[in-house]
């Protein structure tokens, strides 16, 4: 790499850029693989969808909808550290709220099963004084603890490939 010239990095820049535009048909492809057996009444991937139905009819815009779909994603490819796998998946595409919401929010969740296992279920209090702090607070009551209801209307996953599309089509940020 020390020897590339800068038509070899254009080369690799176009191969990335076409990569790029492929991540909106692999989050599909994820979130598909949720669909199934789960130790839950729904599967995951209705757990996905019943989160992002209910972000919608509290009237969140399209990015927050779009996070509360994919908040989970990270689950179809690193389970055991699954909040931070789909915060990074989606942080080229999203705001910094957002992002610290997914990144935070398996530890949030934390309030609701940790004291069954002997841990601090209030470990998410380190965080008290954070900006966003409340806000993934009111992510994991309104939304992401709710939506494991077998009898809650739910939109399909057709319903919502619009918005992903529309948030995955945006310049990517770069964090390298
Ligand atoms: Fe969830």
């Amino acid at each position: 790499m020390g020897e590339g010239t800068k038509e070899d990095y254009d080369l690799i820049t176009i191969h990335d850029s076409k990569n790029e535009r492929s991540v909106f048909k692999r989050v599909i492809q994820w979130l598909q693989t949720m669909d199934g057996e789960s130790p839950y009444q729904i599967s995951r991937l209705e757990h996905c969808l019943q989160t992002a139905t209910r972000a919608e009819k509290d009237g969140a815009d399209t990015e927050t909808i779009v996070c509360a779909l994919l908040h989970d994603i990270g689950d179809a490819i690193s389970p055991s550290n699954h909040s931070q796998a789909s915060a990074a998946v989606l942080r080229p595409y999203i705001g910094e709220k957002n992002y610290w919401i997914i990144l935070n929010h398996g530890l949030f969740q934390g309030y609701y099963w940790m004291h069954h296992y002997e841990k601090d279920r209030n470990l998410r209090e380190k965080y008290i004084d954070h900006p966003y702090y409340q806000d993934c607070i009111d992510f994991c009551s309104k939304w992401d603890q709710e939506s494991f209801d077998p009898n809650y209307e739910t939109q399909s996953l057709d319903y919502f490939l619009p918005m992903i599309e529309e948030i995955l089509s945006r310049e990517p940020k770069s964090f390298v």
